[in-house]
This record gives C-alpha cells, structure tokens and sequence, in this order.
C-alpha cells in the first residue's frame, strides 16, 4: 500500500497572486531613492555573503542600516515568505474558539505574520493575536507598516491584533500562553558566535532554546522553527527535537517518527535534514531581482521543525512503514531510481522505476513494512521496494 501526501503542495493560483502582489506593496510603502535603487543588487549581494559566508563579521545592526535593510525588504522577506508559503498549507495550522496568541521569536519585519496573510487567507478573519519579538525597533516598525499597507491593499477587514515587543530573546517578556510560537530564520543568528566545529556548545545553545520557546506555548501549544536549509542550522533543528522529545513533546513533522534523528549532520559527509523546493513558481520580478544580484535560483531549501505539547495523535499501524521522502530522484544501477527517506528504523533507500520518480521532496509514503532487512553498501539505508 502507498499512500501520498506531500508536504510541499503546489501553490495555489491564489497564493501566487498574493506573493506577487507583496512585491509592489513592500515598494509602495517603502519608496526607494533611485541612487538606492541602482545599487540594490549589489546591496543584496552584500548582505547575502554576510548572512552566509561571512558570518563572523556580522553584527546585529544589518536591520538598521538602512542601505542592508532595504535590500532584506526587497530580496530576502519575499523569499522568506515564498518558502513560509510553500510550508504552511501543510502544516494544518488549527483555528480554535477564542482568540489564539501566536509569539513570533526574531520577527524581522513580520515575515511570519505577512506569510501567513498570503497563504492561508482562509484565517484572515480569525481572531489571531501575533506577539513579534525582535531586538530590533526599526525591523518591527516597518513590519507593522508593511502588514496594515498588505491588508488595506486586499480591502479585507482582518480580525488580527499585531503587538511587537523590542527584547533579546530569552528575555522576561510577559507574554501569555501561545496557541502556536515560531522562530524563522532567526537559530542561525543566536549560535553565529560559536565554534563552527564541535556540537557541544551547539548542543548547550540547543537546550536552552528549547526550555525557551516551550515555555512560551500553552499546554496544548505547537512550535515551529525554520532555517535555510544548510547543515549547521539543520544539525542545530535536529538537537532541539531531542531536547523536545526528552521534554515529552511529541514531534509532528517532518519526521515519521519520534526515534533518533537518522540525519543530524555535523560530520562530513553525514547527511543532513533539509528540503530542496522548485522556485519556479515564485514573482518573475522576484527572480529578475535574483539573476541581477548573481544569486539566481532554481531551488530554494529549508530545514523546519514543528511539534507539539499535545500527546501523540499519530500512532503507528503494524505492518506499515511511515516514511518521508527527503532527497530528489538519483539513477541506480539497473535503469532503477532511487530517493532517500527518513523512517523509524533510520535511512530508507527507496528504489523503483517510475513511481519513485513521481514522489517529491517531502512526500509522506505508508509502505509495506520490508520482509526482509537488506541494507545499502554505500549509505547504510534500509533498502524498500516502491513500486
Ligand atoms: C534573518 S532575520 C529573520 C527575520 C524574519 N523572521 C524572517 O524570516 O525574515 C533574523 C532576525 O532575528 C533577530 N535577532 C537575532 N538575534 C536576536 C536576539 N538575540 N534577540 C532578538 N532578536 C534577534 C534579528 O534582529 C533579525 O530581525
């Protein structure tokens, strides 16, 4: 038996409309002087070494100078937002009575709220109540200026209450209960300082982090982390499940199980947990924006966690393997293809013909548990038939 549920549907005609519209809103709101303007690429070119290769010479202040903040605005918020918007759908978010507190940790510019405006418009009327932190007063500001010019825009009356809180993380913060708290793209910043080799230190930044954010969600609450999908910050989201799974938390995606994480990455050559997403469908003005700035993209990844407080819904049925796909198709010997996967019993090599080359990243399969425990030589994975 195979059953399929990706976790990256295709957008939805409407979602794209709504990523495209935020391009000419974000420059509405935030007009660009054109001496500005004609350095933009290069700008973005700049800030993306810095938030990437040059991570060493970074300080906080990117989101307040003026000429980085400008090109976070116009680059990197959109993409974020892209990605968020290829995620969300997904995940299922649940809109219960009453109004549900959602904490956004490093906020930025309200990337997170502003995603899930575009891409689950169907809680645009649903009494949401976004708690942003961020220690940076100006990205939050115009965040807020950005969100009401994005709602004014659709001409949609929202029910959503925006409160920003300019704080360090794990500072005392008043904050009530959270139905749901996220941290996008902000892990990468909090261990930036620390050896770049070694988990030790990685692994203490991992346990505080998780008593941090689990302490800010209600008792039925879920936490959602985000990075960019590199093996540093994916090494970093793989000690926090296992902070979480110790903490009793249950896991919800995207791993098909609570046992050991089979990609924690950190060593060479060790695989890491991350997703590759096609960028084809996202703003032409977008990806014109990209090629200017030499960044041209085909893909864009990510590496995300989502679990929560309540007890495990998911139980597993016997005879069933819960397996997640996490690599594109590659050609094995024989004219078969193979994808890797992620299941209880660690690595899984699934290999067919033309059925694996339909799966995607992030496909959730249910497979006939394996008869037999055959083992690839390469990788380790357990090898399953899925055709
Ligand atoms: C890469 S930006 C991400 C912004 C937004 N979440 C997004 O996805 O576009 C990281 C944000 O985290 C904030 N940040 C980094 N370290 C922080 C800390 N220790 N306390 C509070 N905010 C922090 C930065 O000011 C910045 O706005």
């Amino acid at each position: 038996m195979i059953v399929e549920r990706s976790l990256f549907p295709p957008l939805s005609a409407g979602v794209r409309r709504g990523i495209e519209e935020l391009l000419p809103v974000i420059e509405k709101t935030f007009p660009l002087k054109w001496r500005f303007s004609a350095a933009l690429p290069k700008n973005i070119s700049r800030l993306s070494a810095l938030l990437t290769k040059e991570r060493s010479e970074l300080n906080g202040s990117y989101m307040s100078d003026p000429v980085l903040f400008n090109a976070y605005l116009r680059y990197f918020l959109p993409w974020n937002v892209w990605r968020l918007s290829r995620l969300l759908p997904a995940l299922r978010p649940e809109v219960t009575s009453g109004t549900a507190e959602i904490v956004d940790l490093g906020s930025g510019p309200l990337t997170l709220p502003v995603a899930v405006w575009i891409a689950l418009p169907e809680l645009r009327r649903a009494p949401l109540r976004f708690h942003c932190v961020d220690r940076n007063g100006a990205a939050l500001e115009a965040g807020v200026k950005l969100f009401h010019a994005l709602s004014a825009e659709s001409g949609e009356k929202t029910a959503w209450q925006v409160k920003t809180y300019r704080a360090a993380l794990g500072e005392r913060l008043k904050l009530p209960p959270a139905a749901m708290v996220c941290a996008v793209n902000v892990c990468n910043e909090l261990f930036q300082k620390l050896p770049q080799a070694g988990t030790a230190a990685l692994a203490v930044n991992a346990k505080k982090f998780a008593h941090s954010l689990s302490s800010l969600a209600s008792d039925s609450g879920r936490i959602l982390v985000v990075e960019p999908g590199a093996p540093r910050p994916a090494q970093f989201l793989s000690l926090l499940r296992g902070e979480f799974i110790g903490q009793g938390l249950s896991v919800e995606a995207p791993c098909p199980s609570s046992r050991a994480c089979a990609m924690m990455g950190g060593r060479r050559g060790q695989k890491w947990c991350h997703f590759n997403i096609e960028a084809d469908g996202a703003p032409p003005l977008l990806h014109k924006l990209s090629a200017a700035a030499a960044l041209p993209k085909e893909k864009v990844t990510l590496s995300f966690l989502l679990v929560s407080k309540k007890t495990a819904s998911r139980r597993s049925t016997p005879g069933i393997l819960d397996v997640r796909v996490i690599s594109d198709a590659f050609p094995l010997p024989g004219g078969m293809t193979g994808r890797y996967g992620c299941c209880e019993k660690g690595l899984a090599l699934l290999s067919g013909d033309s059925l694996v080359e339909k799966y995607r990243q992030g496909s959730f399969l249910q497979l006939e548990m394996p008869t037999k425990t055959v083992r690839d030589a390469k990788s380790g994975a357990l090898v399953i038939a899925a055709d």
